[in-house]
């Protein structure tokens, strides 16, 4: 009768350990996959904003235009390739509507982004994560907002305060330009992350 219940236990027990065992492995990595998250997308946003401001400083926003369009993809390609993750830029109203243009799970974070902000959260504070199965595999997923800041506005705001300059330079390089409009304080778009789960 003992022996039957010390096998019950551990029968019982065991799978418990187990389960509990994973599970803590499971959120530790995904805190930490968060975390290398975070930091990349801070360090796309504040490499790519001090060039850009001294670009606008030294140049004028026309030759700004080249930070945005060369750099930007440029630092988003090393930072993918450092970790093997995609890391990308994308709104719903993109200017590149090829490297800018989001894809159905981001088109319904950056819906979620602006309900959040309809019902008073603000832009900066903005993130959301997910592990999402696809049939290729797992990914951890990850988004933060990005606000249209002072900055922005030279190149995103109404068509009627962008200089004639920058339009026409606009135009010709984005014909199906969709990211003007802009206002201080809102929703531009998001930092994209996708990391393969193995
Ligand atoms: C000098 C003009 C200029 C300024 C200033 C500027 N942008 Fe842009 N922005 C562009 C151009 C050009 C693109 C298209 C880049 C490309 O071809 O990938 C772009 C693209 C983007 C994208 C990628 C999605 C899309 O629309 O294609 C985001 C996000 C973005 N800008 C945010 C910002 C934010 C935030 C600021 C202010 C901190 C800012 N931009 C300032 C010119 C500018």
């Amino acid at each position: 009768m003992n022996r039957i219940c010390e096998f019950s236990v551990v029968l019982v027990t065991l799978p418990i350990m187990l389960f509990t065992g994973t599970q803590a492995a499971n959120v530790s990595s995904i805190q930490a996959r968060v975390a290398a998250a975070e930091d990349t997308s801070y360090e796309f946003l504040t490499r790519l904003g001090g060039q850009l401001k001294r670009e606008l400083a030294d140049g004028g926003p026309e030759s700004a235009i080249s930070v945005c369009r060369d750099v930007a993809p440029a630092m988003a390609t090393e930072l993918s390739l450092r970790n093997g993750w995609q890391v990308s830029r994308v709104s719903t109203k993109p200017r590149n509507s090829l490297l800018g243009m989001p894809d159905a799970w981001e088109q319904n974070v950056l819906n979620s982004f602006e309900e959040r902000v309809a019902s008073g959260e603000t832009v900066g504070a903005l993130s959301y994560y997910e592990v999402v199965d696809e049939p290729i595999g797992q990914s951890f997923r990850y988004m933060l907002a990005i606000e249209t800041g002072g900055l922005c506005l030279s190149c995103h705001a109404s068509p009627e305060h962008i200089s004639e300059g920058v339009a026409t330079r606009l135009n010709e390089l984005y014909p199906y330009d969709q990211a003007t409009g802009y206002d201080l304080g809102d929703l531009r778009g998001a930092i994209s992350i996708k990391q393969p789960i193995q």
